[in-house]
């Protein structure tokens, strides 16, 4: 492994976060998975491309960009979700996978290895966003393309849960980074800095499955790693309200196919500038 600038999501995700969604793999790509195929889209993944995943976490767009690409490595912080990966990719029969532990921020990518630089949902960590970019264009070749997915949270269905959540935790939030991407100027602006150009970023809604009924969900968000972490800190004083709370925010959502919501989020693509 090389090293590691971004300490506590190293340790967040090899501890509890990275456990729960290391053991509830099917769950969060339930929730999440209904970005890969724009995503995939979006990067024009073809059968020649080396793609590398960014935050790959379980590895499920990792194993997608595989099947149609020549080659795809999944870099991770967290342990527990590559090996989770690699155990996936194994039993799907998917040869042409590789992942790596590091902070993709700093980490040795060999200059110019890849066609295409990916993320579901992997990239609003960073504690130097502009340096991490930077490492990530210079592992492109000189016509290398980025796409990446951000949660757009506020206009997504969990949204109004966490919203409803937020009263019955203290300093309850979702996470510092997710509003970076929602301004399409900073987000240009960013990119550039990074050494990309044209960049794109566009609001995309698809569906996204939190469970198969209303307790199943919500018993998930109250595991969900900010929940858990607020909990911890609160002592669990508030828990009957808070799964109160969850449980009737999330009733409005609830049907027959489970409960589904609109989920948002910002897909950006960009190219590696000239050089
Ligand atoms: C929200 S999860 C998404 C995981 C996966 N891409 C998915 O869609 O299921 C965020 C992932 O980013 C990883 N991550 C966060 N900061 C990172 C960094 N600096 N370098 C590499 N991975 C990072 C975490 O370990 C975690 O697996």
């Amino acid at each position: 492994m090389t090293g590691i600038v971004n300490t506590a999501q190293s340790e967040a995700w090899n501890g509890y976060e990275g456990e729960h969604w290391a053991g509830h793999a099917g769950r969060y790509d339930a929730v999440n998975s209904g970005i890969n195929e724009p995503l995939l889209a979006a990067a024009r993944v073809g059968a020649g491309d080396r793609v590398l995943d960014i935050g790959c976490g379980n590895g499920q767009l990792t194993r997608l960009a595989a099947r149609r690409a020549a080659a795809a490595t999944g870099v991770d912080l967290s342990g527990p979700m590559l090996s989770r990966a690699r155990e996936s990719a194994e039993a799907e029969g998917v040869p042409n996978v590789s992942f790596a532990q590091g902070d993709a921020q700093v980490f040795a990518f060999e200059p110019g290895a890849f066609e295409v630089a990916l993320s579901r949902f992997g990239v609003m960590f960073f504690a130097d966003p502009v340096a991490a970019f930077s490492n990530i264009a210079r592992a492109l070749t000189d016509t290398g393309r980025l796409a990446v997915a951000v949660p757009a949270m506020s206009a997504s269905g969990i949204g109004a849960v966490f919203a409803a959540a937020a009263p019955h935790l203290p300093g309850f939030e979702v996470g510092h980074g997710f509003s970076a991407f929602a301004d399409p100027a900073a987000t240009a602006e960013l990119l550039t800095a990074a050494g990309f150009s044209g960049v794109t970023n566009e609001l995309v809604d698809t569906d996204s499955v939190w469970g198969a009924d209303v307790a199943d969900a919500t018993e998930f968000v109250m595991g969900w790693g900010p929940t858990r972490y607020h909990r911890q800190r609160n002592d669990f004083a508030t828990d009957d309200e808070l799964r109160s709370a969850i449980g009737a925010a999330l009733v409005p959502f609830a049907g027959p196919g489970g409960v589904r919501m609109r989920a948002a989020s910002h897909l950006i693509t960009a190219t590696v500038a000239l050089r």
